[in-house]
């Protein structure tokens, strides 16, 4: 694969010397971008010697060659890494100044950017601004980690690990085998309003959700990304159409009405059980000495169980998600073997909650089971890790309904 390395001047840059040999590693052509300003701090022969490639930094360096285009049309994946404030914002405008932003503007392929600055400048709203828009052209920006800065101050703001950047940018290149599929997926957890200001909810960011609409876009599927209730900043990039939604009722029409044209439905969202049997028109009031009025509940529909029950488009592979304890009734397994006869899916994806294991940004485990309660497949690591075992396992039912009905 041909990988095109941008380098700006921040403090980072020598970071980039580990990410190159990582590429090189990894058998993979990498040709050398820096910008003026990062040949102050890590010079060229280190570029050329470990890139064993020419390194220019002009649009009219090698003119007869119009590498400012033939780079980026070329390129498989382009990375900047370090991203300063100042390459986001001239990539954000579409400044064509000297060969890196040239060849940003030329790349056709997926472009990955791990932005470090200090805390103050990743959170200025122009960067804020200029990172927003580049997301929404469907550059991937990696979010910077946190931790020492250049001097003794700390924030978030430092370039992520090279072996990180590496893994992130690889990720974006792997095989396209769900193009020309469709898939929904459902992520975050459902609010049941019981007056205007308060609601029945949960605790679900909608990251795994995220996730597995993310490594469906990378993997070439058309996606729609139902999102209950979920922050932007955990939304996936460009690639995803995303419908949001509040409430069961209206999860259970999007995702139906997605449904219909679907090759896969993906429920990973935390649906409300119960909803209150009516919502107050006015905020309920407390009546001094009267104690808490009962909240009367109904139950939703399992929109899981009825897709399972009776699939939307012919052939579509429907995988539900079960967040398991274990209790004294039977543990994670027994629970998650359960509920796949119970629920019917095709797949059910059984995650380990109340551990250290499934909250916030830490790692998964997961096991998916077939409808028979089978384990067909187990994954542990980040969420995009996971994302990408669910669809494998996906991939695996179509396999074999292709081999059953060929
Ligand atoms: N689900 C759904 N509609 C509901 C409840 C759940 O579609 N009304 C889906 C979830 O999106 C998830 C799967 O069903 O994919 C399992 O959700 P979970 O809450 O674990 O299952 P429950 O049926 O609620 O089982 P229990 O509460 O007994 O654990």
């Amino acid at each position: 694969m041909r990988i095109v390395l941008g380098v700006t001047g921040g403090i980072a840059a020598y970071k980039a010397a580990y990410l190159l040999r990582l590429f090189r590693e990894a058998g993979h052509r990498v040709r050398v971008v820096p910008t003026e300003a990062a040949l102050a701090m890590v010079g060229r022969p280190t570029w050329e010697a470990l890139s064993g490639e020419p390194v220019r930094t002009g649009v009219f360096d090698d003119a007869e060659h119009v590498d400012h285009v033939a780079l980026g049309r070329s390129a498989d994946l382009v990375v900047v890494a370090p991203a300063t404030a100042h390459l986001l914002a001239r990539a954000a405008a579409g400044l064509a100044d000297d060969l890196l932003t040239a060849t940003l503007l030329t790349a056709t392929c997926p472009v990955l950017l791990a932005p470090a600055m200090h805390t103050e400048m990743w959170r200025h709203p122009a960067t804020v601004a200029n990172v927003a828009t580049l997301r929404g052209r469907g550059v991937h920006v990696l979010d910077p980690a946190t931790g020492r800065l250049t001097g003794a101050d700390t924030g978030a703001g430092r370039l992520p690990e090279p072996a990180e950047i590496a893994a992130a940018a690889l990720a974006l290149v792997r095989d396209r085998d769900l193009a020309g599929r469709r898939v929904v997926v459902s992520a975050g957890g459902t609010r049941e309003p019981l007056d205007p200001v308060r609601f029945l909810g949960n605790r679900s960011t909608g990251r795994q959700g995220a996730a597995i609409a993310a490594a469906a876009a990378a993997r070439g599927a058309a996606v729609t990304l139902v999102a209950a209730n979920v922050d932007a900043v955990v939304l996936p990039g460009g690639g995803v159409t995303v419908v949001p939604v509040e409430t069961t009722a209206e999860l259970r029409a999007a995702v139906r009405a997605a449904a219909a044209a679907a090759d896969a439905v993906v429920m990973a969202a935390a649906v409300a059980d119960f909803r209150p049997a009516a919502a107050s028109e006015h905020k309920i009031k407390k009546t001094a000495g009267a104690g808490p009025a009962p909240i009367a509940l109904v139950e939703n529909p399992d929109i899981l169980a009825e897709l399972a029950a009776a699939p939307l488009a012919a052939g579509q592979v429907v995988v539900g998600f079960a967040a398991e304890t274990g209790d004294d009734a039977g543990d994670v397994l027994a629970h998650g073997r359960e509920k796949a006869r119970r629920k019917g899916a095709d797949l059910l994806v059984v995650n380990e909650v109340g551990t250290a294991v499934g909250f916030g940004d830490v790692p998964n485990a997961v096991t998916v089971l077939d409808r028979a309660g089978d384990v067909v497949a187990r994954a542990a690591g980040t969420k995009a890790e996971v994302a990408d075992a669910v669809w494998d396992a996906v991939l695996g039912v179509w396999d074999r309904a292709t081999t059953i009905s060929g």
